[in-house]
C-alpha cells in the first residue's frame, strides 16, 4: 500500500482534548469504524480519534474510507455523493476517483492535468469479522495488532454481529469494564449474576505477545435469569479473555456440553471520551435461535455497563497505577493498564 502522500500528512485537529503525545501513538493502531452491512452509496461520516471520515462504497461495490473534507474549500465530502467511481464534492463538483485523484473540476473541463494537491487522504480498508477496520497513520495490516475470532468462519458456529452501541466513555475504561470480573454481582445482577455471589475466587492472568490472557473459574451462570436450571448443579464456568491493546478484547465462555460463546469487545476510540462499541460473537449452540433475543440479551448487558463507565472519572484510564485503588481481583485491570503504560501512553493519560 502506497505511503500517504506528504502534503496530505495531518496534525492531531485543534478541537482534540486528546493529550498530543497519546494521539500520535494511537493514530498507528487500527479499529473498527463500521459495520459492512451498514456502509452504502451514501457516504457516511464516522469519527475516529476525532478525525472525521467519510465512509462510502462506489458503484462496483467497493469500499472506500477518505478523510471528510474537500481538499478545495473544505466541505465535507459526506454533503455530496458518489457517482460510479468517483465521489462528488457538492460546492464545485470536483470528482476524485479511487485512488482520491481529481478527475474532474467542472468549471475549468479543458485542464489536462490537475494537481496533485487536490487529491484526497485516503485511509486502508480491512474488512474482518463483518466489520471495516482502519487506521489514520498505519498502512501495514500485517503489523496489526487484531484481535483473534477464529470460530467467525467456522461452519459450525453461528457468527452473530448485533448493532453496535453508542458510549459516553473513554474507549480504556469501557476495554478495562470488560474484562472486570469483580463486578458481575454488582453490575449485571439484572441480566445473569447472582447479586448474593460477590466472591471472585483467585484467577491467573499472564502477559502474552498479544496482549494478556486471563482465565477465570466461578460459579457465576452466563444464562440468564430464567434459564440458569440448564446447567447442570455445581458446573463451573470458565471464562477465558484475551486481550488486544489498545482496546479490543476477546471473552471466550465455556458453557455446559462443550457449549462455547465468543465475544469481541472491540472499541472505536470516537474521541477521548466516546466510544463506538462493536460486539461480533460466535456460538455454537443455540444456532438457530432468536438472533433478537441474542441482540436484546447483549444490549441489555451493555447498557448496565455503559451506567458505570459513562460515570467515572477521569474519563480517560489512569495508567499511573498509584492514580486508583485495587484490590487483588483487578488483577487484569492492572496488567492491562501496565501495558497501555508500555504502548508509551502518557502514566497520565487523563484529560
Ligand atoms: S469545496 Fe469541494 S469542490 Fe469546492
Ligand atoms: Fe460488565
Amino acid at each position: 500500500m502506497n505511503a500517504i502522500p506528504v502534503t496530505n500528512l495531518f496534525n492531531k485537529p485543534c478541537y482534540s482534548q486528546f493529550d498530543d503525545q497519546d494521539w500520535d501513538i494511537l493514530v498507528h493502531h487500527w479499529y473498527p469504524v463500521a459495520r459492512i452491512q451498514d456502509v452504502s452509496i451514501q457516504p457516511q461520516q464516522v469519527m475516529l480519534l476525532d478525525v472525521k471520515l467519510a465512509l462510502y462504497k462506489t458503484e462496483s461495490g467497493t469500499i472506500h474510507l477518505v478523510r471528510d473534507i474537500c481538499p478545495h474549500r473544505g466541505v465535507p465530502l459526506t454533503k455530496g455523493w458518489v457517482s460510479g467511481e468517483n465521489i462528488v464534492c457538492p460546492y464545485h463538483g470536483l470528482h476524485y476517483n479511487g485512488e482520491g485523484k481529481c478527475v474532474k473540476i467542472p468549471a475549468q473541463p479543458e485542464l489536462t492535468k490537475i494537481s496533485d494537491r487536490f487529491s484526497l487522504t485516503k485511509f486502508p480498508v480491512v474488512e474482518k469479522y463483518g466489520l471495516i477496520w482502519t487506521s489514520i497513520f498505519s498502512r501495514d495490516p500485517s503489523k496489526a495488532n487484531f484481535p483473534v475470532l477464529d470460530t467467525w468462519d467456522m461452519s459450525d458456529h453461528q457468527a452473530i454481529l448485533p448493532p453496535f452501541v453508542d458510549i459516553g466513555g473513554s474507549s480504556g475504561r469501557q476495554l478495562e469494564g470488560f474484562i472486570d470480573v469483580a463486578h458481575f454481582a454488582w453490575v449485571h445482577h439484572g441480566s445473569f449474576a447472582d447479586p448474593d455471589n460477590q466472591i471472585v475466587p483467585k484467577y491467573t492472568t499472564e502477559r502474552t505477545d498479544y496482549g494478556l490472557h486471563t482465565e477465570y473459574v466461578s460459579n457465576v451462570s452466563n444464562y440468564p435469569h430464567g434459564i440458569q436450571d440448564l446447567a447442570p448443579e455445581g458446573f463451573l464456568w470458565k471464562r477465558v479473555f484475551d486481550v488486544y491493546p489498545p482496546f479490543s478484547a476477546v471473552l471466550t465462555v465455556h458453557f455446559p456440553e462443550q457449549g462455547l460463546l465468543k465475544i469481541l469487545n472491540a472499541c472505536c476510540p470516537v474521541s477521548h471520551n466516546k466510544t463506538r462499541l462493536f460486539v461480533p460473537l460466535t456460538r455454537n449452540f443455540d444456532t438457530t435461535g432468536d438472533l433478537q433475543a441474542v441482540y436484546d440479551f447483549n444490549a441489555q448487558i451493555f447498557a448496565e455497563d455503559q451506567d458505570m463507565v459513562e460515570s467515572q472519572k477521569p474519563e480517560e484510564l489512569p495508567l499511573d497505577i498509584s492514580m486508583e485503588a485495587h484490590f487483588e481481583a483487578d488483577r487484569s485491570s492492572t496488567t492491562y493498564r501496565r501495558i497501555l503504560a508500555e504502548c508509551g501512553l502518557s502514566k497520565r493519560y487523563v484529560v
